[in-house]
């Protein structure tokens, strides 16, 4: 039997509408999944915490109390970029640490960390503060081809992520370029060295997924990521009802309860068609881009890559620049391309084309990744073209959360005008100005209200 990680609630409006479901909409579903016989539910972490504050003014940490209410039987899942948590920069190890904790305490059963760049340095403090409040603790190894990208380099990764204790290992191919031999050769031979259970993670936007599923699934894969439709497929996960009815009577059928997920279609069906109206779920997510598997390049980088190119008029440039991404990405060691690999890689390429000279402008970000800021790259950068960007600038090969100071109890002080529990400082941390903005308002309201209430009595 192969299990199921439902993936609709956080993954699935990620990936198709800009991850802009609701609280209410997300709780609606969860309190029908729970009765479905997932292994988990992923609806927290990625850009969900960012989006509620930023687009629906909800609390996210809400959202995880009321989802947690709603789904007492089913684990519930996030998703963690391990010492960066949900942000964009590194954080000290009792910011982390404070973070897992409180995720874990407001609901939170399994913790999905992953690292751009699969440096397991990056990993070490979540997966240790995720073990000591009794999470399940689950790495997820990034994805994606290149020379160094091998099978025997995430078979050797696998074997150190079962050393430093995860509960489980997830392959995770955010661009959906992984296809079924591969699959097959990859499962097998991870499978061979580790006995902590195995997941596939990956997206419909090549058009190979669902038989890419299948592939691993006869190669002895445990666990696989869908997603109930049509919340599903295009730039999202493959289809939760599809592949059960696929697998049924077989010995791998995931045993989903499908009456329960006839429930709830009508449902999915509203939110998306409300989310096509809106215009916020393009139709364009709903369509498979075999391309993207001679170009390896994700699907949403592609389209932030369209988008600068027709801002600065220059759609001409296009092939251009999609050449020059892999020569990027080859100058910086492969890295592969998920955040904030991908945005800086793709943004990159850009300027080097548009500036008819390769790396005459160059992004902030590029440079602290060249000085060792975002930890090993997974080969040798290029070191002529390091030296024209950094010079002989320092460069750092520690773990990049060592040089931090702590910083939890700082931040507190620093907010402690506006924050009023310490899921407030993680929110502030993490995304200060979109969490100034939000709190100001929410308890705003709050002091309203009490003034009220005092009216009455
Ligand atoms: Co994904």
């Amino acid at each position: 039997m192969v299990k199921l990680v439902e993936t609709s609630l956080r993954d699935g409006h990620q990936s198709l509408f800009a991850t802009r479901m609701t609280t209410e909409e997300v709780v609606k579903l969860a309190k029908i999944y729970d009765n479905a016989g997932f292994y988990a539910l992923e609806v927290w972490g990625g850009a969900t915490f960012d989006s509620a504050m930023r687009f629906l003014n909800e609390d996210p940490w809400e959202r995880l109390r009321a989802d947690r209410k709603a789904c007492p039987k089913t684990k519930q899942q996030m998703l963690f970029r391990g010492q960066n948590i949900l942000g964009y920069r590194h954080y000290s190890d009792d910011v982390v640490d404070m973070f897992v904790k409180k995720s874990i305490e407001n609901g939170i059963d399994i913790i999905r960390v992953f690292d751009a760049l699969n440096d397991i340095r990056n990993l070490r403090q979540a997966v240790e503060s995720t073990k000591k409040y009794g999470g399940e603790c689950q790495i997820a190894l990034s994805y994606t081809t290149s020379p160094v990208h091998t099978i025997n380099y995430y078979v050797s990764l696998a074997k150190e992520v079962q050393q430093l204790g995860a509960d489980s290992l997830c392959i995770k191919d955010m661009a959906g370029v992984l296809v079924p031999e591969d699959a097959t050769k990859l499962i097998k031979a991870i499978k061979k060295e580790i006995s902590i259970p195995l997941e596939l993670h990956s997206h419909c936007t090549a058009g190979v997924c669902e038989m890419t599923y299948m592939a691993a699934i006869k190669a002895g894969v445990d666990i696989v990521d869908t997603s109930v439709s049509p919340l599903s497929n295009g730039t999202a996960q493959p289809s939760t009802q599809a592949l059960c009815t696929a697998l049924k009577g077989t010995k791998f059928d995931p045993q989903i309860n499908l009456s329960v997920i006839h429930e709830a279609e009508p449902i999915v069906t509203d939110i998306v068609n409300k989310y096509v109206k809106n215009g916020l779920l393009n139709p364009k997510s709903l369509q498979i881009n075999p391309n993207i598997l001679t170009y390896q390049v994700p699907g949403g980088m592609l389209s932030n890559m369209i988008k600068q190119l027709t801002d600065q008029n220059a759609m001409d440039r296009y092939e251009e620049v999609l050449r020059e991404i892999p020569a990027v990405r080859k100058d910086l060691g492969y890295p592969p391309l998920v955040t904030p690999m991908s945005q800086m890689v793709g943004t990159q390429a850009v300027l080097n084309v548009l500036n008819g000279e390769r790396y005459k402008m160059v992004l902030k970000e590029v440079k602290d990744y060249l000085h060792g800021h975002y930890g090993k790259s997974p080969a040798p950068v290029n070191e002529e073209v390091r030296k024209k960007i950094i010079g002989d600038d320092e460069i750092i090969t520690c773990r990049p959360a060592d040089l931090l100071e702590p910083e939890f109890e700082k931040l507190k002080e620093q907010y402690k005008d506006l924050a009023r529990s310490d899921e407030d400082v993680l929110s502030l941390a993490l995304f200060e100005s979109v969490a100034t903005a939000f709190l100001k308002k929410k308890y705003q309201e709050d002091t309203v209200e009490t003034e009220e209430f005092e009216m009455f009595i």
